[in-house]
């Protein structure tokens, strides 16, 4: 994983956006707005990967294979509706098994976007009520676990004037100190 402020660059979204020189994001400051991050080895992940899902309550998992290939003729429609920047009432947790690709995360309360580049191994954790958004990278494909607690909420609510006062985006801002 590689975190980095987003350049704001008009361009297709599978490049880096990296400014140069990069304004890379510590892990401080990801953890400051929520995100949580580990890293294990895709090599018998299993175990270390039920563990983790233990602690946190996630009962359930299912795979997603973002690509072409995986995805058929709902690819393209797809593809846009990642990239629209929403929230969720629910955290949204991947575990790459294979491929790459950029989670994008509002920084708060500067509004900066963050990029996360993720890869094999990477098991992130993007809290309810993050402004996000995800894109492919230009090698166009990711394999990864999506974990859960029950029911999968993955309904995504496209920013707007309803989303800022959703109570999870409320809550959210308020667990990082922002808008208390
Ligand atoms: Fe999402």
């Amino acid at each position: 994983m590689r975190a980095y402020y987003f350049d704001n660059l008009p361009g297709d979204q599978r490049l880096p956006h990296d400014y140069v020189p990069s304004r890379p994001v510590p892990p401080a400051l990801l953890e400051s707005i929520g995100v949580k991050y580990w890293e294990i080895p895709v090599e018998g992940y299993e175990a270390r990967i039920d563990a983790v899902a233990k602690e946190r309550d996630y009962k359930n998992r299912d795979m997603i294979n973002v690509s072409k290939e995986g995805m058929g003729e709902v690819y393209e429609d797809k593809i846009k509706g990642f990239f629209q920047e929403h929230m969720h009432e629910d955290e949204e947790i991947r575990y790459i098994l294979s491929g790459s690709g950029f989670f994008d995360v509002r920084e708060s309360p500067s509004d900066a976007w963050i990029r996360i580049a993720v890869v094999p191994g990477d098991l992130i954790v993007i809290p309810a009520g993050i402004y996000h958004r995800f894109t492919l990278d230009e090698a166009n494909n990711i394999k990864a676990l999506r974990l859960f607690k029950d029911e999968p909420k993955w309904i995504p609510h496209n920013r707007g004037p309803t989303t800022d006062v959703n109570p999870y985006r409320v809550d959210y801002l308020k667990s990082i100190g922002v808008g208390a």
